[in-house]
This record gives structure tokens, sequence and C-alpha cells, in this order.
């Protein structure tokens, strides 16, 4: 199915994850859809953390952006020194980084608000300006960063339509658009026959309620299996290539995605399939050297034993529930970022990435 309308206009039919509207931040609780669109509005930074936590916001880039206003909720209305300012803000970046550990995008975009704390500002008013300017500008520029993303990894999908994708790396994951889903809203823009996919990803189920929700929401051709099933699908020949996104890539391309993602990744390397992934270049962390350092957040066993809120296990089962695993470099064909598609050796090319050589 080709799209007559195009993407662009279509996004407009999707709900956006992060919303600031005269100084107020709502967020779109994703644990709803696909059956409702609600929105939560932030009246406090806690309100924040738990959206964070609880994965009424998710996706790495949309925790960046929502923890950028989320530093600033509720502070317009008070009344206080400079001083006293600057260390509630110190206080609070502390306090919301910690609500998730394995995304960058967190401390990413938390640390890029703070370093305009320390700039010289006459008034707390003047300094929660800038502030927001800043915290609209990491917004902004994720927008452009995704539509960039789109144009550098279009032409893979136009030769490879057939595209599986693990958990959300599409507009509900971001600003706008998406990393992963990216390049196919762009390839089904121009008419290319493209065909989605979608694992379900267990446990909470990202793949089934977000990813097909939005392909299906823009008219996109996809279909839901359940993670088990990729390997037959790959059999069958029905992939031509693995396109998902990032919450962490280290220094020398290691990436930390979904839990599920590197099962993808190995069954890819089994079949002779490419596997990529796209992320803006605020997910590299030149700070880790590999994978191995990477914090993998453990979640609550429920997520396991239960499904939609439904027990499926035995009572007093033991589970574990790691949220992400970490896919070995050497199994990523390329990484599709804003700048460019770095492709292998990655410890050599995304460190010319990052130096802008
Ligand atoms: O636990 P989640 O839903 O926040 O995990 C999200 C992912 O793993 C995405 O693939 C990743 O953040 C990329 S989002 C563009």
């Amino acid at each position: 199915m080709t799209n007559p309308g195009g993407v662009t206009n279509s996004l407009k039919a999707l709900p956006k994850a992060v919303l600031w509207d005269n100084r107020i931040l709502c967020l779109l609780d994703q644990r709803r859809l696909p059956g409702e669109r609600s929105l939560i509005r932030c009246n406090k930074i806690e309100d924040v953390f738990e959206c964070i936590q609880q994965l009424a916001v998710r996706g790495a880039p949309a925790i960046g952006i929502a923890a950028a206003y989320g530093l600033l909720v509720g502070l317009f209305e008070s009344d206080r020194s400079l001083t006293a300012l600057r260390a509630n803000l110190a206080e609070r970046a502390h306090y919301l980084i910690a609500a998730r550990p394995t995304a960058v995008n967190l401390p990413w975009a938390v640390t890029r608000m703070m370093a305009v704390t320390s700039g010289e500002f006459g008034s707390s008013g003047e300094l929660l300006d800038r502030l927001e300017q800043e915290a609209i500008a990491i917004h902004q520029e994720d927008i452009s960063a995704c539509h960039q993303i789109g144009n550098h990894g279009v032409s893979l999908v136009r030769q490879r339509p057939n595209v599986l994708t693990h958990c959300n790396a599409g507009s509900l994951a971001v600003s706008e658009l998406g990393t992963a889903l990216a390049p196919i809203y762009r390839a089904y823009e121009e008419g290319v026959e493209v065909h989605v996919l979608v694992d379900e990803t267990r446990p909470l189920l990202q793949g089934a309620r977000l990813t097909a929700y939005e392909l299906q929401a823009l008219g996109v051709s996809c279909t839901l299996i359940t993670d088990s099933m990729a390997a037959h699908m790959m059999a069958l020949g029905a992939v031509d290539m693995a396109l998902v996104g990032a919450d962490r890539v280290a220094a020398n391309g290691d990436v930390a995605n979904k839990i599920g993602t590197l099962g993808v990744a190995i069954l890819c390397r089994h079949f002779d399939i490419p596997f990529y992934v796209a992320c803006p270049v605020s997910t590299i962390d030149a700070d880790t050297a590999s994978g191995a350092n990477i914090n993998i957040e453990q979640r609550s066993m429920m997520e396991v034993t239960h499904v939609m809120g439904e027990q499926v296990a035995p009572d007093n089962i033991n589970a574990v529930n790691p949220a992400f695993d970490v896919t070995p470099a050497n199994l990523i064909a390329g990484i599709i970022t804003e700048k460019m598609l770095v492709e292998p050796p990655f410890d050599q090319n995304l460190k010319k990435l990052l130096n802008g050589s």
C-alpha cells in the first residue's frame, strides 16, 4: 500500500508523547494506548518522575525531552533567589536522572539544561526563561534529527522494504516521526511498497500496543508477530532487514535497546539479514567504552508474571525482568543518525562522527 496523503500530514493524526504549552507539561499516557488517548498534566516534579519510571512516557529521546521540561515544572510559580533556585535545580536534576538508568538521553538532556545554569543571570526569572528556551531547543532539535534520520535511512528501506522492528522507536518514542520508523515512513511516503513485521515485545508489549498502532494509523502495511515468531518469519524469507532504535550506544558501537533486540540481531546473523540501528547522536555515549559498562534497568517481576494486569504465572514463581539487552557491535550493519549512516568499524567511525570530522 502506498501513501496518498503524505506521512507528514498523517503525523498530525498521531498524539504527541510530550506537550509543552504555556509552561504546562502534559505527557501522553502511553500505558493506555491503543485503547485510550489520555494526557497527564504534570503539576510537580514527582509527577514527571513517576511518568518516566512507570513508562507513561517512554522511548529514549522522549524521556530526555520530558525531563528537560520536567526540571522546570512548578518553578515558574515560586519566587526565590537565584542562589536558592540554582541549588534546587541541582537537586531536581539528580532526582530526575535516577528515574531510569539505561537510556542516555535522560542524563544527556538534564546535563545540557544544567550547563545553562552556570551562566550570568540578573534574576531567577531570567534563568528560568533561558532554561525554557533550552528545553524547547532540545525538543525542536529532536524533531529535526528524526527527519534527518528518515532521510539518511530511506535508501536502505527502498532496497529492503520488508522490515522487522522491535519495541517502539516511532513517533511515540520521540518528538515526532521516530528513529527506526523514520526511514520506513519516508519510504512509504515515496510510494515504496514497504511492509513491517512488528515484534509484540514482551513483557510490556510496546510493539503490539504502540508500533502497530502508529503504523496502522499512518496506513503503513504491517503484521504483528509474537517475539518467538521472528526466527520462523526470517526462515520463510519474509524479512529483508531489521531496524531498531537504541537507548544507549557505547563508544565501541555496542547498542543497548529493548530486551529481545539481541535475539533479533543473532537471528539476523544466522539468516544473513542486515541488522540496522537508528538513533540521534544524543544516544551515543562517548563516556561508556562498551556494552559491558551499560547499566541495564531491572524492573518488577510483576511485568513478567502478569500481562496487562492479568496474572499468567503461578503464585510465588521466581522471575527476572531486565528491561534492555546489549547487541554487540559486530552484529550491527550500520547506525543511522541525523548526521550520517555510520558503518563499521564503529569505534573509529563513531569517534569521527562525534568529533565532527
Ligand atoms: O522501555 P522503553 O519503552 O522506554 O524502551 C524503549 C526502547 O527500547 C526503544 O527502542 C528505544 O528507546 C529507542 S526510542 C526511539
